[in-house]
């Protein structure tokens, strides 16, 4: 089957949808992004994406392209249209296409493109990986300062994804100062007793859409939530390790630089985080 995506309120066959080279979202990575999870048809958190996609675009003095509304609306459609069971809808908004080349932003009457894609994962909340958990290395963070827009530059997490890979292991953690800011594509955290740390929301951090809601899960769940910075040590010798992203879910980390995390396995307040969040996000799923 081919895919059907969205681009500017048309609904095409992926092959047809074309962007122009001037599009300062090819040209100059100004553009944002979101990631949606789809499980049984239905969207995790749209409410909390949609909120985030509208704070970067603030942040960027960016048009936004549509009413929320639309955008939920739009979503459906494209499950609709690609049989879409489990897996995820990405969205990206650019500043759009000016006609030429110019660092400055241009006006008003350049629209924003708005593109919209499916991405297919069956069986994305029972994948293997979540019973034997993530080996992480730790790279320095060269990322620009301001990680808690969701732009769609993302050749350094690449670039460290690549460094993962020739490790041998699953993802890298980024270190700033000592300190864990967070990993490739998701939010690190520790665990040590009952007590989940996790660096605080700060420009140095994407404000992740699922750590907010696990760890509101974890106080409900009685577990006590630090939130600070940590270093690769102190994770080294902590009793568990995970990571939250809207596509992972809480994914485990079971070793770190060459380091294993306590017994070596998945921790038990982990599996239990992560089973919280699948079924309290699926109930509340739309
Ligand atoms: N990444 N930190 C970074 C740098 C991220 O790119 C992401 C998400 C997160 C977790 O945010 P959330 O829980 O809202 O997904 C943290 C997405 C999944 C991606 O780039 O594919």
């Amino acid at each position: 089957m081919t895919r059907t995506v969205y681009l500017n309120g048309t609904y095409l066959p992926e092959a047809e949808a074309m962007i122009s080279i001037f599009d300062r979202g090819f040209l100059m990575a100004d553009g944002v992004y979101e990631v949606t999870s789809v499980l049984g048809g239905k969207l995790i958190d749209f409410a909390g994406h949609c909120a985030r996609l509208a704070r970067s675009l603030r942040e960027l003095e960016m048009t936004a392209p549509c009413p929320d509304a639309d955008l939920l609306a739009a979503h459906r459609e494209l499950i609709r249209l690609n049989d879409l069971v489990d897996g995820m809808v990405y969205l990206q908004v650019t500043r759009g296409n000016p006609g030429d080349r110019d660092f400055a932003y241009p006006g008003p009457e350049t629209k924003p493109t708005l593109v919209m894609f499916t991405q297919s994962k069956l069986g994305l909340a029972d994948i293997p990986a979540a019973k034997t958990g993530w080996k992480v290395i730790s790279v320095p963070d060269v990322r620009w300062g301001r990680r808690d827009i969701k732009t769609t530059q993302l050749l350094y997490p690449s670039m460290a994804k690549m460094m993962a890979k020739a490790a041998h292991v699953d993802d890298a953690w980024f270190v700033e100062d000592g300190a864990v800011t967070e990993g490739t594509s998701n939010n690190a955290y520790i665990i040590k007793g009952n007590r989940i740390v996790t660096r605080q929301l700060s420009n140095d951090i994407l404000h992740g859409i699922t750590r907010a809601a696990v760890l509101r899960f974890a106080a409900e769940a009685q577990m006590e939530v630090e939130e600070r910075p940590f270093t690769i040590a102190e994770a080294q010798r902590a009793d568990e390790a995970f990571i939250t992203s809207a596509s992972a879910f809480v994914m485990p980390v079971v070793e770190i630089d060459s380091t294993a995390i306590g017994n070596g396995k998945p921790g038990p307040l982990t599996t239990r985080l992560r089973e919280i969040y699948l079924d309290e996000m699926r109930k509340a799923a739309i």
